[in-house]
């Protein structure tokens, strides 16, 4: 089923209208790392910084990993298909983790690669793509660039990616991204719900195309959540990405992979840079798998300072919302860049805005206990309301 652009944004963008979604600046597509360096810039010499502003595993790998890259500097001279492990290596044994054949599998120089091609795979000038606002910013930014439509759907009353005008703007559309758990918001929908928005979107828009992104899969604590590998793997036209970058620590290594039965894959391994995994990348990913006991530690460690970071926001006031990713959605009632720009003065560096939410809400990743202490402090300093009478300066962090 094809429908005109102007048709797509009329018919089926709810909350938003085609204006305001053509008004929107490609800064607001852009994982914007000019905000976080401008806020970096800002840290007082001498300071250290606490870095939490995007969503990395803040102790990075463990020992395992670690000592598989560095084991690989004897073989940089390698392309990776000549490299032990190989790129194929590392696709059958990720293949094997779920039980699935190598061609259910493609690689990416992190997801986002994928997340990108999955965005040049299957949207056009006529089938847009729908979105989450906020959610994460690589589809709609490619897309823009494209210049194809896109239907951002504002996340309901509880941060969450509101599924009923998600389905319902879907029709028609290329590519529905649904990020589960979400970011900024950090909320998550359970396996019913997302069966359920896969069942209905194929009964309305068989052709769309649904990319579940799960880069956050590791963190989540919320029993009714499931991962949609075996829905991407039985369903076609959906299909799962992730990530080394998260829980794994693996953020400058780049690796990510997709997950899906081999039709849906095909575009995806069509449009794929050539050996486009380091072979450090793909030994450390390959050194990774086999550790599941750093996996479960890290989701361990991230629950208790989550669960400690929200309760001294909630305590200053800061509402945020229920957070199944390693960071939290802070409702800090003043703009964001007000707030981060005070905090990183103080040495601790937080998220890019979030529209539309940029005017209230603030994305905090979760650092280390002994950062997430240390940010607390600066927290506090920053939300105090300053008394205008006596000019009171703020409290000094007695951590610099
Ligand atoms: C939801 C989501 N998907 C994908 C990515 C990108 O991860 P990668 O490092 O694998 O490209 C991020 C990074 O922040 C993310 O938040």
């Amino acid at each position: 089923m094809s429908v005109s652009r102007r048709g797509f944004l009329r018919g089926t963008v709810l909350p938003f209208s085609g204006t305001v979604i053509a008004a929107r600046g490609m800064e607001a597509y852009q994982a914007n790392p000019a905000q976080d360096r401008s806020a970096r810039s800002l840290v007082p010499p001498g300071v250290t910084e606490i870095r939490i502003s995007s969503n990395e595993n803040p102790l990075g790998p463990g020992k395992m990993v670690l000592d598989a890259i560095l084991g690989k500097f004897p073989e940089a001279n390698r392309y990776p298909f000549n490299s032990t492990p190989s790129d194929n290596a590392l696709t059958a044994a990720i293949a094997a983790k779920f039980k699935v054949k190598p061609e259910n599998i493609v690689l990416g120089g992190g997801s986002q690669e994928l997340l990108k091609n999955a965005v040049r795979a299957f949207t056009t000038p006529s089938r847009g793509l729908v979105t989450g606002a906020p959610s994460f910013e690589n589809c709609p930014g490619v897309a823009k660039k494209l210049g194809h439509p896109i239907a951002e759907i504002k996340v309901d009353s509880a941060f969450r990616l509101d599924v009923e005008a998600m389905i319902a703007a879907a029709k028609g559309a290329g590519l529905v991204f649904f990020n589960n758990p979400n970011n900024p918001t950090a909320t998550v929908h359970g396996a019913k719900t997302v069966t359920d928005l896969v069942t209905r979107v194929r009964q309305s828009s068989p052709d769309t195309v649904i990319l579940i992104d799960e880069a956050y899969h590791d963190y989540v604590t919320d029993p009714s959540y499931q991962s949609a590998v075996p829905l991407a793997l039985e369903v076609p036209n959906v299909f799962v990405t992730r990530t080394f970058s998260k829980a794994y620590g693996m953020a400058g290594m780049r690796v990510g992979y997709a997950i899906g039965r081999k039709e849906t894959m095909k575009p995806l391994e069509k449009l794929k840079m050539p050996y486009n995994i380091s072979v450090f990348g793909i030994a450390a990913a390959m050194a990774a798998l086999n550790d599941a006991r750093h996996i479960d530690a890290e989701r361990e460690r991230n629950t208790k300072v989550r669960t400690f970071t929200r309760k001294t926001l909630d305590e200053l006031g800061c509402k945020s919302a229920d957070s199944q990713g390693n960071f939290l959605f802070v409702d800090v009632g003043r703009p964001a860049k007000d707030f981060r720009e005070a905090c990183a003065k103080q040495g601790v560096v937080i998220g890019r805005d979030f529209p539309p939410f940029e005017k209230t809400h603030v994305r905090i990743s979760i650092g280390t206990m002994e950062e997430m202490q240390k940010a607390a402090t600066v927290f506090r300093n920053v939300l105090r309301p300053i008394s205008t009478s006596t000019g009171a300066r703020l409290e000094e962090a007695s951590w610099r």
